[in-house]
């Protein structure tokens, strides 16, 4: 089943939108396979972000999302990549239609309150990155 890397920044936990998201993600469908509240390295932060390094907003980047805590997630269900970006609206907040996570709640893309895996590839990658295997749970709901 298809498993996908959803991150809660800094700036959703602080506004207490971790329940908000995660209720969307459930009444969606998907599965939550795996979930920490952790404050982010700077290696972590510069490994995960690695497409960005050069990039002029990388620095500032590393900055906010090692700042204070995150959620990192790994939910699972059909198409949870695409369909999780879906839930979570376009990068910038302008784009991002009403009824998607960050159109519902962001204003500026550096402060976008969520990250979520652009594709299963990078998913595989991102989750290996933030996970170690036995913090994730295999289950299956019982409906
Ligand atoms: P995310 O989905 O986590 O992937 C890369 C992040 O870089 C993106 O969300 C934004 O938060 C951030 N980002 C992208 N473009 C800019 C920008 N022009 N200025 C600041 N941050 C950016």
């Amino acid at each position: 089943m298809e498993r996908t890397f959803i991150m809660i920044k800094p700036d959703g936990v602080q506004r207490g939108l971790i329940g908000e998201v995660i209720a969307r993600f459930e009444r969606k469908g998907f599965t939550l396979v795996g979930m920490k509240l952790m404050a982010v390295s700077r290696e972590l932060a510069e490994k995960h972000y690695d497409v960005h390094k050069d990039k002029p907003f990388f620095g500032g980047l590393v900055e906010f999302i090692t700042s204070s805590p995150v959620v990192a997630m790994v939910w699972e269900g059909e198409n949870v990549v695409a369909s999780g970006r879906t839930l979570i609206g376009a990068t910038n907040p302008i784009s991002s239609a009403p009824g998607t996570i960050r159109g519902d709640f962001g204003i500026t893309i550096g402060r976008n309150l969520i990250h979520g895996s652009d594709a299963v590839e990078t998913a595989q990658r991102e989750i290996a990155l933030w996970f170690t295997e036995p913090e994730l749970a295999s289950w299956t709901p019982a409906n």
